[in-house]
């Protein structure tokens, strides 16, 4: 059903699986992160396999995102990094201290745990990664920041030098990638999560281009995120992806005018609507329900990741109500 929506041609009710469907809102995931470290989980093959396959069996979503984090293919750029308690990730190397690693040794539990999952998933499995933008962003501020000051110092300041460091992030993640290809997922999606930061003439330069050139060698049906989609989703169409997935500003609706047919659109339901009564979800799913009927393109999806405090009893609610449109 996903791989008919990715190809427009879905004639049945809209696919749903959600961003963030792994993760702390799960009361089975905090039991198998307690007293273990997210770095240890993330490269433990069969940690990867577990958790991937939690909320298929928990809310009967339609497809499996792979349980790892935009910021492992730091592990092909020879790079550091942590996720520390209260505080997110953290990266440890400057950026010049990248070191490209053999891809086979750098992703081999990845690529293990994707060749696993393959033999035993029912429904597709996503594989994705961080788009190069969003990645340097991590590995230039060292973590969380809000602006992206540093990053746009960088990039106003030495654009060259910006360019090169893109340059070394897109080279690495085609390699990790078409490992996840090679090892067996359906699709994969792309995250450029701090797109916003930029306007849209930095973001055709600093955002379009690594992800035009990641597109051009994985040939793989791929779906991009950012935020801020709901503003560039024109941009992202003229890359021609197989979906754009629209983060939760934007009217799904008047998206589907300016973008051809031949592009599934995937969204776009604010995750903090979840926060409210099961009558409020129910509304807000329809509006989508209802405003993309009998589109072959749509799938059933947020417009940002799931947060850790939301009640799992209302994501349950909400599969199930799209599974019965
Ligand atoms: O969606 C899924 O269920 C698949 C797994 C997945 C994770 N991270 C696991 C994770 C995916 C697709 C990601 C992508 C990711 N990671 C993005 C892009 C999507 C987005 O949210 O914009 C970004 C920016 C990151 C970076 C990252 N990783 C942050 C900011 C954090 C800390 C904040 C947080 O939510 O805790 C992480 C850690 C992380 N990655 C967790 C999970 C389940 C938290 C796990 C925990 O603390 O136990």
């Amino acid at each position: 059903m996903l791989l008919d929506a990715l190809h427009c041609r879905n004639k049945k009710r809209p696919p749903i699986w959600l961003m963030r469907q792994a993760g702390r809102y799960l009361p089975e995931y905090r039991a198998l992160r307690e007293g273990r470290t997210l770095l240890d989980m993330f490269h433990d093959p069969k940690t990867i396999v577990e958790v991937t396959k939690l909320p298929l069996d928990i809310l009967q979503v339609d497809a499996a995102i792979l349980f790892s984090d935009i910021l492992t293919v730091f592990d092909g750029l020879g790079i550091r990094y942590d996720f520390q308690e209260g505080v997110g990730p953290v990266v440890q190397d400057s950026p010049d201290r990248i070191e490209m690693q053999d891809p086979h040794v750098a992703y081999v539990n990845v690529i293990e745990a994707i060749e696993q999952l393959k033999e035993e998933l029912e429904v597709p499995l996503l594989g994705f990664a961080g788009a190069p933008f969003t990645v340097a962003s991590y590995l230039i501020e060292g973590g969380s920041s809000r602006d992206l000051k540093k990053t746009k110092q960088w990039l106003f300041r030495d654009p060259e030098g910006f360019t090169k460091l893109l340059d070394q992030i897109t080279v690495a993640t085609i390699e990790y990638l078409n490992c996840q290809v090679r090892a067996g997922v359906d699709a994969i999606q792309l995250f450029d999560s701090w797109a916003n930061a930029l306007s849209i003439y930095e973001f055709r330069t600093y955002c379009l281009e690594p992800m035009r050139k990641i597109m051009k060698a994985v040939d793989h049906p791929t779906l991009l995120f950012c935020r801020g989609s709901s503003l560039f989703a024109p941009e992202l169409a003229k890359l021609q992806p197989a979906a754009i997935s629209v983060d939760w500003s934007g009217d799904l609706l008047a998206i589907r005018d300016q973008i051809p047919r031949s592009i599934a659109l995937q969204g776009n339901l604010d995750p903090m609507l979840l926060y409210a009564s099961k009558e409020k979800i129910a509304e807000g799913a329809d509006r989508l329900l209802f405003g993309m009927k009998d589109d072959p393109g749509f799938i059933f999806n947020l417009g940002h990741g799931l947060l850790p405090d939301i009640p799992v009893e209302n994501v349950k609610f909400l599969v199930d109500h799209v599974r019965r449109s």
